[in-house]
């Protein structure tokens, strides 16, 4: 018989594909996730999971599946959305989607970095106003990339592919990452330095750690104050690592100049939320990793993490068991 899967979202037909080919594959079919007990009664059973960073997977949710689970395969490098521990306890490996979408995601935060510096979205919006009427000596002055200080918090993979990109604009490097090597870094031209001197040095910088208890909320309202109030924030990384309503206080009372974010607390933010009305902030919807090469790479891995995990072969891509 073929094992039985649920996948709790369409994603890329190369993956897809691969799961409907190994698989009896129950694949949920609206745009919106299902809701956690939709989630719950659809994985009744099931001998394999897919899921994506908007299912919370803990506990309750891996118990009541029942004992035949063999594998949740998450369709993203992320999963603090999953509850590690819990299934690694019942003897449930986790699957996930690292490298392949390294560059796609360090391009977004040079993206937003360059978008936030150079003002992008107040000239497309100072256009659409129909304020264009001539060239201004003094309107929508930005910062310099060239000469400024880049802090990376977490040179991982993104982090550094980050410092790749920088080093192509002249920018000085310098990183904190307390598990980074310092060969790797002074390869790549980055200065290792602490928390608080990355915090008081950078013009700009931008997140790179998972979000898990010793990473949420370490931009909080003391750390947004030992920045520059020339400093441009950009997080690409999960939006839990920054105590937002202490990075609405500081765009509002000039505490730092801008941010750029891809991720925020929650998501997706509703229309009418402070941040989406800062004329310093801008936001885009998660999308670090949305090219079409990444994500087909993407649903391709899941895809085959969760047939290994069903034929009761090891993942070709585990998350490791809790420290
Ligand atoms: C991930 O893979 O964790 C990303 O946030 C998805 O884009």
């Amino acid at each position: 018989m073929r094992p039985s899967v649920f996948v709790s979202r369409v994603i890329p037909e190369a993956g897809l594909s691969l799961v409907r080919a190994h698989c009896e594959a129950d694949i949920w079919p609206e745009v919106m996730p299902p809701p956690y007990q939709v989630l719950q009664e659809r994985l009744r059973g099931k001998d394999g999971l897919l899921c994506t960073l908007n299912d919370r997977i803990d506990a309750a949710l891996i118990d009541s599946a029942g004992p035949q689970l063999k594998v949740i395969s998450q369709m993203a490098v992320g999963y603090d959305n999953i509850d590690v521990r819990a299934a690694h306890a019942r003897g449930i490996p986790i699957g996930n989607t690292p490298g392949v979408l390294t560059d796609a995601t360090a391009d977004l935060a040079f993206a937003l970095l360059l978008c936030a510096a150079r003002r992008l979205v107040e000239g497309i919006e100072y256009i659409r106003a129909g304020r264009w009427i001539t060239w201004e000596p003094m309107a929508l002055l930005g910062g310099d990339l060239s000469g400024a200080t880049l802090g990376i918090l977490g040179l991982g993979r993104i982090g550094q592919a980050v410092a790749r990109r920088a080093r192509g604009f002249d920018l000085r490097l310098i990183a904190c990452s307390p598990d980074a090597s310092p060969e790797d870094a002074l390869k790549l031209g980055v200065e290792l330095v602490s928390f608080d001197e990355l915090l008081r040095q950078s013009d700009y910088l931008t997140i790179h750690v998972p979000l898990n208890p010793q990473t949420r909320h370490l931009i909080d309202a003391a750390a947004l104050k030992q920045m520059k109030p020339s400093a441009i924030l950009v997080n690409t990384s999960r939006g839990g690592v920054v105590d937002q309503p202490a990075l609405i206080e500081a765009l509002r009372n000039g505490v730092i100049a801008g941010a750029a974010l891809d991720v925020t607390d929650p998501e997706p933010l509703p229309a009418d939320h402070p941040l989406l009305s800062l004329p310093n902030a801008v936001v885009v919807p998660h999308i670090g990793s949305a090219s079409r090469r990444t994500r087909d790479h993407m649903a391709r891995m899941a895809a085959e993490n969760l047939i290994a995990g069903v034929s009761g072969q090891p993942l070709p891509h585990a998350v490791p068991p809790p420290g």
